[in-house]
């Protein structure tokens, strides 16, 4: 079978068993048959001493958890001289009926006309002259899915997706602008006083495993990069990677306060944006959507998807010390809800749907209640209950979380959410009132 072929039907089939609710490929659907665990607990420590004060998080616990990821889960990414070099490529034209303006930037990762490039689209508030907080995700099938905007650039390279996305042989054609328009709602969220910037995931790394011949690894001259060992950061490393340099751009954007930028993904891109708050405390805020096993859902409970089938399906995404915990999640030092620690003291909204069984909502959730104690050591409100929020209730502090009626996707119900999240977090209390209206 041809790659391309192959890898849009393992899609096909990804997209299909995710939608099955019942315990067939051995999955497991019955709460009944989730197993007895015990969870690591984020506030002691490696030597069995007890985390007290936010002092010992900073000064060492958390540490030790960022290193544990870094080792077992998602992979080093070695530190490299790359020079982004900045091309923009539209300064700032008006767009969405004038409610907007709209950037492309290129931010090419090397001085080799052949380096890897991250095509960045932004879109501006166009009533806000100062600098606005912002949402920033990577995209499945590239910028121009957002928005069916004949100006933006379309995607060259290779994407997931099929033909009823307007992917034809893994590349976008013309037919796949606006093909994600309804989980991008650029208008409101530029309405809401928010920029909202966005680029393919696979300018950064190609998802699918060819032991990392093309994307960014190429970059980090490590040859075990290369052979992905141990403990070689994989694909969502390199795409976390990636938006660490586009936040290194914001940080010269005079129309984007990068101190206020919240990191948002859906899915794979969930599990990504979660590492990336994790990593780089740069992104004041992040918001994770149906990301599912690897993201914000407990290992542990086995539910859904599980460690081994996560690293059969895609073999690349995670590093390959993941693997030794395939059928073997309760020798992971760490579990999910360390993962949402490490953001603390920074805002993190989960956000689960109720139908996609395969993500495990109800793992999702104890994950951010297991993690609420180190939201509070660090004197924050962290969650603000102990119940479960009814499906299309959102329950909101310092963390969030809500169960969406319906499929595994984002849709406007998640994005009023995360608006009236960021406002909460980002927005002075007059900045909100006006724009409610
Ligand atoms: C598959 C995969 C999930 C992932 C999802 C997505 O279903 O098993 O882990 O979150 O694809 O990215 O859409």
């Amino acid at each position: 079978m041809q790659k391309n072929s192959f890898h849009e039907c393992l899609y096909l089939w990804m997209i299909f068993m995710s939608t099955i609710p019942s315990s067939a490929h051995g999955q497991n659907y019955e709460e009944a048959k989730v197993p007895e665990y015990t969870l690591p607990d984020p506030l002691v420590a490696e030597d069995g001493e007890s985390v007290r004060t936010a002092d010992q998080w900073f000064s060492s616990r958390r540490k030790e958890i960022l290193e544990l990821f870094r080792r077992e889960v998602y992979g080093r990414i070695p530190p490299t001289t790359v020079s982004p070099q900045l091309n923009v490529t539209e300064q700032g034209t008006p767009a969405l009926d004038g409610s907007a303006l709209r950037r492309q930037v290129t931010i090419r990762l090397g001085e080799e006309p052949s380096s890897p490039k991250i095509d960045l689209l932004i879109y501006y508030p166009a009533h806000i002259t100062k600098a606005t907080p912002a949402f920033v995700g990577l995209n499945f099938i590239g910028n121009q899915s957002i928005q069916a905007d004949p100006q933006i650039k379309l995607c060259e390279n290779w994407t997931i997706g099929g033909e009823h996305e307007g992917v034809v042989d893994h590349r976008p054609t013309e037919a796949s602008r606006g093909k994600k328009a309804s989980r991008w709602p650029v208008k409101e969220i530029v309405r809401r006083g928010y920029a909202v910037a966005t680029a393919h995931c696979g300018d950064l790394d190609p998802d699918f495993d060819d032991s990392f011949k093309n994307g960014v690894h190429a970059l980090f001259g490590n040859p075990s990069q290369k052979n992905h060992d141990g403990d070689s950061g994989g694909t969502i490393a390199a795409w976390s990677w990636g938006l660490s340099r586009i936040m290194d751009y914001f940080e010269h954007d005079a129309k984007i306060d990068h101190r206020r930028v919240a990191v948002v993904g859906h899915s794979r891109l969930g599990k990504t944006a979660l590492w990336t708050g994790a990593r780089d405390p740069r992104f004041a805020a992040v918001i994770s959507n149906n990301s599912g096993c690897g993201g914000a859902a407990l290992s542990r409970r086995q539910f859904g998807e599980t460690v081994e089938a996560i690293n059969t399906n895609f073999p690349h995404w995670f590093c390959t010390n993941f693997k030794t915990y395939n059928r073997n999640e309760s020798a992971l030092p760490v579990d999910q809800h360390m993962l949402l620690s490490l953001i603390a003291p920074r805002p993190v909204y989960v956000a689960s749907a109720t139908e996609d069984l395969w993500a495990d909502p109800q793992g999702e959730f104890l994950a951010v209640l297991a993690a609420d104690p180190v939201y509070k050591l660090l004197g924050t409100e962290g969650f603000p209950s102990t119940t479960k929020p009814k499906p299309d209730e959102s329950t909101q502090a310092t963390m969030g979380y809500h169960l969406r009626t319906g499929p595994h996707d984002v849709r406007w119900y998640d994005w009023q959410q995360y608006l009236d999240f960021a406002d909460h977090h980002f927005q002075s209390t007059d900045a909100k009132k006006k724009k409610r209206k």
